[in-house]
């Protein structure tokens, strides 16, 4: 089993300044320390030993929720949905998941068997949100579509022509009938009864939840790199997309 190159000169710089020093018993060349607990045990490596075997074995753990609660015409969330987040998932989306909400300071009220909504941005931000909403629960697309409309100067004068490139056999006039119906109606309901239901409640938009919980603290972490976040909270093996295992090896001998 060939000991990977980074181990050796770690284990070597760390001998140099007395940190991990090697077990003067060790009767095995390097390209051997790992090959079994024994021979690890022996030449004093066994924690990088195990860190390097763990590594291989890419484990893997529960992705990172990453929930955003948002209006569509409001600039900040659009800036962070285009900006932070999409980005984000594109390059991390083996270990995060998404949940986009379209609702944020909206408001609605009982109408018969409908509800009537006021959004913050105006009339034009109910009907973005309404078609986002529609999206998300009719393609598997919705996210690359929504960020295309998010990063247009026309958010709603987008929507079809984004939905016809990345989801070309999406039919527009049944996403409008959802938009115009019962359909669009009661999924917005259900927004807002998500939105309602957020503890702590929200207090602005974009409010971001992390594995469903929200505290300044990952708001504020979230704000300022939304992928270094998602790679340091992330239990499981880091893909090569978050840097590699380099800090394994150092910090092992350091805590020593
Ligand atoms: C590392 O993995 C190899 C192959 O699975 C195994 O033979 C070896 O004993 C492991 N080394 C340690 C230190 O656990
Ligand atoms: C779409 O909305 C309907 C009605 O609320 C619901 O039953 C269905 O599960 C939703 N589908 C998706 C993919 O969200």
């Amino acid at each position: 089993m060939k000991v990977p190159l980074l181990l050796v000169v770690t284990v070597w710089l760390n001998s140099q300044r007395g940190g991990c020093s090697l077990s003067s018993s060790c009767s095995y060349p390097p390209a051997k320390w790992c090959s079994s607990p024994e021979s690890a045990v022996q030449c004093g490596v066994l924690k990088p030993c195990l860190v390097s075997n763990f590594t291989k074995s890419r484990q893997t753990a529960d992705p990172i929720q990453v929930g955003l609660y948002y209006e569509s015409l409001c600039p900040g969330c659009r800036m962070f949905l285009t900006e932070m987040l999409f980005p984000t998932w594109l390059m991390l989306g083996d270990i995060m998941s998404v949940t986009l909400v379209p609702y944020g300071n909206a408001q609605e009220k009982p109408d018969g068997s409908k509800y009537i909504f006021e959004c913050q941005h105006g009339a034009q931000e109910c009907l973005g949100n309404t078609i986002e909403t529609c999206l998300l629960n009719m393609t598997n697309m919705a996210f690359p579509i929504i960020f295309c409309m998010e990063s247009s100067s026309d958010v709603i004068g987008s929507a079809k022509t984004c939905a016809s490139l990345y989801s070309p056999e999406l039919d527009w006039g049944k996403v409008m009938k959802c938009v115009n119906g019962d359909a669009g109606n009661q999924l917005m309901h259900q927004n807002a009864l998500e939105t309602a239901a957020l503890k702590p409640p929200h207090q602005y938009v974009p409010w971001i939840t992390i594995n469903g919980e929200h505290t300044e603290d990952l708001q504020d972490k979230a704000m300022a790199s939304l992928y270094n976040l998602v790679c340091s909270m992330y239990k499981g093996t880091k893909p090569p997309a978050c840097g590699g295992s380099q800090r394994h090896f150092r910090s092992d001998c350091h805590n020593k």
